[in-house]
């Protein structure tokens, strides 16, 4: 496994590989990571991680400064599962005094994270297309479970002709549903538990879709509902949009819906989210 820090060992590496699969992550890495490891190990044979916490994507008020790390750690598990190249950029590789450039995927930006979290598409797309442009993966794997955020690079590749093709894993949960998420290290025992709301708050709706209700709004409604009994969550925002466009729906159609939302529970902001019909 090589692991580099700096764009020309990459790009001294990079002829080695035909198919490069790359997982970008901000490190800190669960099995939702490695789900998307595999996956891409599957597909091109040759898989690349990059671990960078991506400074641009985080609010002066956020978490940039606790966000767990842990780089041993993750260089052993990136060790057991045979990956070929790991980039752990310092922040002065990515973003060098004299750095100006940024990527702003517009509309798609403006709702639910976007909104909750104005600046954070601009940094993730600024980084992810960095990414690419450095490591020149043939693929790229992203979890389902920051489901904005992969409608967004995929708008990004397709705006920029950018030769990748855009692969998204399932959700990776505990054994209670908990979605997988660097950012459960936040939480206490008690607020882990109250965390499991937010799965339960999503299968609430699921139920009444499978049952055949088709009005979006009963849909937030029974979310809403499932949270409320849960005193520790503070919900930020909750969605059923429409899985392409990400605009509030109020009927759903044949093109699905995708159910979202974020709660606070303590220290943490938690985002989950499901899509229906038949999606993990
Ligand atoms: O999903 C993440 O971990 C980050 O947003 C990403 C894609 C690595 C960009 O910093």
């Amino acid at each position: 496994m090589e692991i580099v820090e700096h764009i020309e060992a990459i790009r001294t590496l990079r002829p080695r590989f035909e198919r490069l699969g790359l997982v970008p992550t901000m490190g800190y890495l669960h099995e939702g990571h490695l789900s998307l490891i595999r996956r891409a190990r599957a597909d091109c044979g040759a898989v690349a991680v990059s671990i960078f916490v991506n400074p641009t994507q985080f609010a002066p008020h956020e978490d940039l400064a606790r966000y767990p790390r842990d780089l041993d750690h993750d260089l052993r598990l990136l060790r057991q599962e045979q990956v070929d190249l790991v980039f752990v950029p310092h922040n002065s590789i990515i973003y060098p005094p004299d750095f100006c450039t940024y990527v702003h995927v517009e509309q798609l930006t403006t709702m639910l994270e976007g909104r909750a979290r104005p600046g954070f598409f601009r940094g993730v797309a600024t980084v992810v297309c960095k990414l690419f442009n450095i490591i020149q993966p043939t693929h790229a794997y992203f979890g389902q479970k920051d489901a904005q955020q992969c409608v967004v690079v995929q708008q990004m590749v397709k705006d920029l002709n950018l030769p990748i093709q855009i692969i998204i894993g399932p959700t990776v949960r505990e054994p209670d549903g908990l979605a997988m998420s660097s950012r459960n290290a936040y939480l206490s025992p008690t607020e882990r538990t109250a965390a499991t709301t937010l799965y339960r708050a999503l299968q609430s709706a699921k139920e009444l879709y499978v049952a055949g209700e088709r009005n979006a709004e009963s849909l937030r409604q029974s979310i809403q509902r499932v949270l409320a009994a849960e005193p520790l969550a503070q919900p930020e925002y909750i969605s059923a949009a429409d899985p392409t466009t990400l605009d509030e729906l109020e009927t759903i159609d044949e093109r699905g819906v995708l159910l979202s939302l974020a709660v606070r529970i303590g220290p943490a902001r938690l985002i989950d989210n499901i899509l229906l019909p038949n999606k993990p």
